[in-house]
């Protein structure tokens, strides 16, 4: 499964990046205001730190207008991908610009119909947001098994990327169900290096080894 981060913070990514694990990076409008920041300027300096999709979000509401905004942000690094959010307006424009060899990200996906609209439409990546489903009672990982069972039935080349991501537990639930990619926020990410018995374990490595140097 690859691993991207779900952020627009550039410590953040420089730290995971180091680890070696780093395959992409996901924006939205709220994370790109959390940071203060222009959403141009900022994937141009993600981009040149992380080698990998970056899905930068537009924001028109019409077809013309995202094609146009699309295509601005595909000019700004050929790794950037262009974030539509799930309408029918989005399905136009993702015809269009995946003709035109850039990538889409159909986001904001809830349900697996409108994943597979938006595969038809060309879509390179969907989101489905498992967090936010299961805020209201709904279950989340079974809208991406959904999901992965309609394009592999018919073959999509669509990637499906684990969205709203809470907890280990989902990124643990998207990997069992064959999700390609799962976008994990920080801290999650360093939630699933860690174990308490791996801890202790280095623990008692070290002071055993220690006792055996005086010996
Ligand atoms: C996905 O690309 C979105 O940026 C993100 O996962 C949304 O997560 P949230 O529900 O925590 O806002």
């Amino acid at each position: 499964m690859k691993i991207f981060i779900d952020t627009a913070n550039l410590d953040m990514i420089k730290e995971i990046n180091s680890w070696g694990i780093l395959d992409g990076v996901t924006t939205n409008p709220s994370l790109i205001a959390k940071e203060g920041v222009d959403v141009r300027a900022r994937v141009k300096e993600i981009a040149e730190i992380v080698n990998g999709p970056i899905s930068a979000e537009a924001m028109s509401m019409t077809c013309d207008e995202m094609v146009k905004e699309g295509r601005e942000l595909a000019k700004i690094h050929p790794n950037i991908n262009v974030k539509l959010p799930m309408c029918v307006e989005s399905l136009k424009a993702t015809k269009i610009l995946s003709s035109e060899g850039i990538k889409v990200n159909v986001t904001l996906i809830f349900s697996p119909l409108q994943a597979l609209l938006a595969a038809k439409a060309g879509a390179a990546f969907v989101s489905p947001f498992i967090g936010r489903l299961d805020d209201i009672g709904q279950f989340g990982g079974d809208l991406v098994a959904q999901i992965m069972t309609i394009l592999e039935n018919y073959g999509y080349e669509t990637e499906v990327i684990a969205a709203s991501i809470r907890g280990p537990n989902h990124v643990l639930e998207a990997a069992l169900n064959g999700c390609d990619i799962a976008t994990i926020p920080y801290d999650t990410l360093k939630k699933m290096v860690s174990h308490p018995k791996t801890d202790e374990g280095i623990q008692k490595f070290i002071a055993d080894y220690e006792k055996s140097k005086k010996n």
